[in-house]
C-alpha cells in the first residue's frame, strides 16, 4: 500500500503531512516523533461529521478549499471570465518526498488549475512552505490570493502579535485564541510598521522559557495579510498570504504566481527557543560578509548634523569617532544633488557640487586615513516633485494618471517595474559605488505605496516589490562586498526575504533606550540581534525629548549592532569616556553577542526587562538587566532565574555596571542553580541597568 503520511524530521521538530489527497494537509506540527501511528494521528484531523454540516468534514489543508466543503478561508481565490471556476477542487497529481523535503502537485482539470507546494524542514528545524498557481485554460484567471495555511493544535489558547508605528515599532500584545479571529491586513506597500509579518500561537500561559509555542512568519517586503482563527467546530489555524489588490494579479494562459515563503518554528520550551529558529534561518541566507562576529562600529551622520553637511564638520566627527573606536562612518542623507531638505533632490544621485565640490573622495580618504570604512545613504525608489529626474521624466513616478498624487515626506515612489527607470537607478547606483570606495549603503524607503499604478493601470506593489529584490541583487552581484542596511523611517521593511540580500536593518527612527528596549526585544521574536542596528544617540532623545545617562543609552545598544548617533563635538568629556568603554566592551564580547543565541527572560516585575545572550556552547553568558520604571513599592528582593545553561556546569558569575568596569564577582552557581533559584537582584534606579557575566570554571 502506499505510504498515506510524510513524515520529515529535522532540528528537533516533526513535520507529518497527509500528500495522498487533493491538496496537502498538515496533521502534526510540533514535537519530535520517534516514529508515526497514522491511525492515531489521522483521527486528530478527519473529524467525524459535525451535525448541522455537510457529509465529510473537509480538512484544514494548506491551501484549505471551499469546493472540498471547509469552511476555513479559502487559500486559493480567485475567477475566471464570468466568475466561473471561483471553488476548485484539486487532486493530486504527484509528490516527491525526502527526509526532510516534500514537493506535491495537484491538479483540478476542470477549472484547469495547477498547485505546486515546496515544503521543507531545514536542519535548525523551521518550516519553509511556498506554493505556486499555474493557469493551464485558455482564458485568463484573476488571482485574489493564494495563502498558507497551518493548522494549530486546540491547546494553543493564546495569540502573540505584533503591532507598532513610526519610532514605536513591535510592540508584543497577549490575547486570547479560543474563539473568532485574529486578523492583520498590512496595505502600506512595504513590510510595515504597522503589522510586522509574524503571528504566535502558543499554549495557555506559554512564556520565554516554557509551553508549546508555534510561530510564522511571512518572509515578504509588500503588502500581506495574516489570519488566526478559531472555526466553530474548534478547529485552529493560522494563513499567511500576500494581499493582492483586485486585478493585481491575472494569470494569463500558461503562467503562474508564487507565494512569497513562510517560515514557520516550533518549540515545547517556549519563545526564546523558538525565535532561535528564527534566527538561524535569518544567519544561514544573510548575504555573506565578512562574518557575524566582525560588524563593525558605526557612526551615523543623522541625527548629529541631519542636512546641514559641512565637510570641515563631518571632518571632525569622523576623527572624533575614529578616536572613541568607531570602525564605519556612514554619511546619511544630504550629500547629493538639491537635497539640502526633504523637499528636493531625491533621483539625482550625484555628489552635490554646492556641498562637496572636490567630490566625496576627500572626505572618503580622510576616514579612511583614520581607519575607518565609509558607508552612504541613498533612497533609490524615490523621487522628489524638485528634481532633474522628475522634470525630465514625470511619467517614471508610481501614481495613478489623472489623479493628484498622495505625496509623503514631499516624494513620490519610482516605478521599478518601468525598464528604463529601474536601468537608470542601476546605473546610477553602480556608478556611485564603482566611483567611490564604499563599504555600505544604508537603503532607505520613507513613504507607503498609495494608489500605485503600473503602466497597464493595474496596482504595481506585487511587481515593485519584485522589482526591489531585483536592483538589490543586481547590485549584489556587481559590487558583492559592499553591505547593505534596510531602513525604511526606521523599521517599516524587516522581513526574512530582505534578509537574504541585506546585512543590517535599522530597528527604528526611535534611540531612546526605553523605548528601544521595547522595540529590540518584540524585533528579536523573529530576527537576531546583531542583524539590528543599535545606535547610542544624544542625550535628550530627539524622538521622545526624554533624557537618558549616557551609560544606559550604551546599555540599550552594546547587545545589538553597535553605533553611534550624536554630535560628538558636543558631547561633554565624561560621556565620551563612557562611550569609549562601551565600545571597547562591545568590541571585547563581539564575539559571543554576534553569534550567540539571543535570550529573553520573564521578570518578576514589569518595571524591569531582562535579555541577554548565551555562547553556543553554553560556556560563556552576558545577560542584560534593564530598569525601566521606578521599582514597585514593597517589592521584596527579587531574582532571576536563567534556563537554558548546562545544569551541571559551575559558573563563576560577575557583574559589569553601566559604565561598562568590570564589577564585583558575585560568586559561584551551577547551570541547575541558576536555573532553579536564579540570581538576586540588585536594586536599581529608573534608566539605568547591569550586565552580569557568566563563564564556565
Ligand atoms: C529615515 C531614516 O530612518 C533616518 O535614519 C534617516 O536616514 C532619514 N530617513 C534620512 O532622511
Amino acid at each position: 500500500m502506499r505510504q498515506r503520511l510524510i513524515h520529515l524530521r529535522n532540528g528537533g521538530v516533526s513535520v507529518v503531512v497527509d500528500a495522498s489527497i487533493g491538496v496537502p494537509v498538515i496533521v502534526h506540527w510540533g514535537r519530535e516523533l520517534e516514529s508515526i501511528d497514522e491511525e492515531s494521528i489521522l483521527a486528530t484531523v478527519y473529524l467525524p461529521k459535525q451535525p448541522g454540516g455537510v457529509d465529510v468534514t473537509a480538512p484544514i489543508a494548506i491551501v484549505p478549499q471551499h469546493g472540498e466543503g471547509c469552511l476555513a478561508r479559502p487559500g486559493l481565490a480567485g475567477h475566471r471570465p464570468g466568475g466561473r471556476h471561483f471553488a476548485p477542487r484539486f487532486g493530486l497529481q504527484n509528490f516527491e518526498a525526502s527526509k526532510s523535503s516534500l514537493v506535491v502537485t495537484s491538479i483540478d482539470s476542470i477549472a484547469e488549475l495547477s498547485l505546486r507546494f515546496e515544503i521543507s524542514l531545514r536542519e535548525w528545524g523551521a518550516l519553509s512552505i511556498k506554493t505556486k498557481v499555474t493557469n493551464n485554460g485558455e482564458s485568463r484567471y484573476l488571482l485574489d490570493t493564494l495563502s498558507i495555511t497551518l493548522p494549530i493544535p486546540q491547546l494553543a489558547e493564546e495569540l502573540l502579535t505584533l503591532s507598532g508605528r513610526w519610532a514605536d515599532e513591535f510592540d508584543m500584545h497577549r490575547q486570547g485564541f479560543n474563539h473568532g479571529a485574529w486578523t492583520s491586513e498590512n496595505r502600506s506597500g512595504r513590510t510595515s510598521h504597522e503589522h510586522p509579518p509574524v503571528v504566535w500561537a502558543m499554549q495557555a500561559n506559554a512564556n520565554e522559557w516554557s509551553g508549546e509555542v508555534w510561530g510564522a512568519h511571512l518572509a515578504w517586503s509588500g503588502n500581506h495579510v495574516l489570519l488566526a482563527e478559531v472555526l466553530a467546530d474548534g478547529r485552529k489555524y493560522l494563513q499567511l498570504g500576500e494581499l493582492l489588490t483586485a486585478g493585481e494579479i491575472c494569470l494569463e494562459p500558461s503562467s503562474s504566481y508564487s507565494t512569497p515563503e513562510v517560515v514557520a518554528v516550533y518549540s515545547s520550551h517556549g519563545l526564546t527557543p523558538a525565535s532561535w529558529k528564527f534566527h538561524h534561518n535569518v544567519r544561514a541566507n544573510l548575504p555573506n560578509q565578512t562574518g557575524p562576529s566582525r560588524r563593525k562600529v558605526v557612526l551615523n551622520t543623522w541625527e548629529a548634523v541631519y542636512f546641514d553637511h559641512d565637510e570641515k564638520r563631518l571632518r571632525k566627527l569622523a576623527e572624533l569617532a575614529a578616536d572613541l573606536g568607531v570602525e564605519r562612518f556612514v554619511l546619511d542623507d544630504g550629500w547629493f544633488s538639491s537635497r539640502r531638505n526633504d523637499r528636493s533632490g531625491l533621483g539625482d544621485w550625484w555628489v552635490s557640487n554646492e556641498v562637496y565640490p572636490n567630490g566625496l573622495k576627500p572626505l572618503i580618504s580622510h576616514v579612511q586615513t583614520l581607519g575607518m570604512d565609509f558607508g552612504i545613504w541613498v533612497e533609490p525608489e524615490m523621487v522628489s516633485e524638485d528634481s532633474q529626474l522628475f522634470r525630465s521624466h514625470p511619467e517614471w513616478a508610481l501614481v495613478s494618471p489623472g489623479y493628484e498624487p498622495i505625496r509623503g515626506r514631499n516624494q513620490l515612489v519610482l516605478n521599478l517595474t518601468y525598464e528604463p527607470a529601474f536601468e537608470y537607478l542601476f546605473l546610477k547606483l553602480h556608478e556611485l559605488l564603482s566611483q567611490n570606495e564604499i563599504a555600505f549603503l544604508k537603503w532607505d524607503m520613507n513613504r507607503p505605496h498609495v494608489q500605485a499604478t503600473m503602466a497597464s493601470g493595474a496596482a504595481a506593489t506585487h511587481e515593485q516589490t519584485l522589482a526591489l529584490y531585483k536592483l538589490i541583487d543586481r547590485l549584489r552581484a556587481e559590487h558583492p562586498k559592499v553591505e547593505i542596511e534596510s531602513c525604511s523611517s526606521g523599521g517599516g521593511r524587516i522581513d526574512h526575504e530582505i534578509l537574504r540580500r541585506t546585512n543590517r536593518v535599522w530597528t527604528s527612527d526611535c534611540i531612546d533606550p526605553i523605548r528601544r528596549q521595547k522595540i529590540q526585544r518584540g524585533a528579536s521574536l523573529f530576527i537576531p540581534n546583531e542583524v539590528m542596528g543599535a545606535h547610542i544617540g544624544a542625550e535628550v532623545s530627539h524622538t521622545t525629548g526624554f533624557s537618558h545617562p549616557v551609560g544606559f543609552r550604551a546599555l540599550s545598544a552594546v547587545f545589538y549592532h553597535l553605533g553611534l548617533e550624536l554630535d560628538l563635538g558636543k558631547c561633554p568629556t565624561d560621556e565620551l569616556v563612557s562611550i569609549r568603554e562601551a565600545i571597547s566592551w562591545f568590541k571585547n564580547h563581539r564575539d559571543i553577542l554576534q553569534s550567540g543565541d539571543a535570550v529573553r527572560f520573564d521578570c518578576q516585575s514589569a518595571s524591569n526587562l531582562s535579555h541577554g545572550v548565551y555562547s553556543k556552547d553554553r560556556n560563556e553568558a552576558l545577560v542584560a538587566l534593564v530598569q525601566l520604571t521606578e521599582m514597585i513599592q514593597g517589592n521584596g528582593p527579587q531574582f532571576l532565574r536563567l534556563p537554558g545553561l548546562n545544569a551541571q556546569a559551575k559558573y563563576q558569575v560577575s557583574m559589569f555596571d553601566s559604565n561598562f568596569l568590570p564589577g564585583d564577582r558575585i560568586g559561584e552557581f551551577s547551570g541547575s542553580q541558576l536555573e532553579k533559584f536564579g540570581l538576586s537582584l540588585p536594586k536599581l534606579r529608573p534608566n539605568s541597568g547591569v550586565i552580569f557575566h557568566l563563564r564556565c570554571v
